[in-house]
């Protein structure tokens, strides 16, 4: 067996059992999905950002890459996709540019992060370690919505690698 594919499997793993207990212990959580119906106050779920909850950072890693520290620590949880838009609502993971096929919508916290360690199919990797990608759109205050162009997939889900201090399309969302 080659040794990326045992690594592969390993922090697949590593990821599902993650996924595993933290049902255990909230009883809730659910593949990223939002409307839910709770949150909106106080820490909320571990590892789902809700809105009002104030489990993530307010310090100078906001804005930062949160895959740098939440995929093998140190940071806690292993995160399919996160990233910080201050002033949104929600961020939402399509299957089509046409935005009709909604597959997760996370829900932006307090601190303006969203985040999840629940699996969302369009951005888990295959066999082959692709992953189809998702079409996705920040949800911003009176339903205004901003669309991403491009594709992200699994291994561009850590939105702030991109979306950073630089100027310009890939300024901080
Ligand atoms: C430099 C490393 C680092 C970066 C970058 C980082 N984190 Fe963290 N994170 C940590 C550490 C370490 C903890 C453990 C508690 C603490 O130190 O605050 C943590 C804990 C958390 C928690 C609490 C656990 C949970 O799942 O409820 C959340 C939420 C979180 N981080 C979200 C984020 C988000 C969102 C980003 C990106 C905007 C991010 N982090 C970027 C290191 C980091
Ligand atoms: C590999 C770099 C990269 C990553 C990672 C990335 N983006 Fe983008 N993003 C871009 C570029 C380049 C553009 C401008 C062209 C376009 O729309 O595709 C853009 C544009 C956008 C826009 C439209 C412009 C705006 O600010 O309103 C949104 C919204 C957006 N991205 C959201 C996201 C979200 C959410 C994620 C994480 C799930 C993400 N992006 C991850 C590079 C990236």
């Amino acid at each position: 067996m080659p040794m990326s594919f045992q690594i592969f499997t390993y922090r697949y793993l590593l990821m599902l059992s993650i996924f595993m207990l933290l049902h255990v212990l909230t009883a809730c959580g659910g593949g990223g999905d939002s409307h839910l119906g709770n949150g909106g106050g106080g820490s909320g779920v571990v590892g789902l950002s809700q809105h009002g909850s104030t489990n993530s950072h307010n310090d100078s890693r906001r804005g930062t890459d949160c895959m740098d520290c939440h995929t093998s620590g140190p940071g806690t949880g292993v995160f399919v996709t996160a990233g910080t838009a201050i002033g949104a609502i929600d961020v939402e993971y399509y299957a089509d540019s046409a935005r009709t096929d909604l597959r997760a919508s996370l829900e932006v916290d307090a601190y303006g992060n969203f985040y999840t360690v629940n699996a969302i199919d369009i951005l888990t990797p295959d066999m082959n370690g692709f992953s189809q990608g998702a079409d996705v759109t920040v949800v911003m205050p009176g339903e205004v919505t901003r669309d991403m162009s491009g594709i992200v997939s699994h291994t561009t889900a850590g939105c702030n690698d991109c979306h950073n201090s630089i100027a310009g399309p890939r300024s901080p969302l």
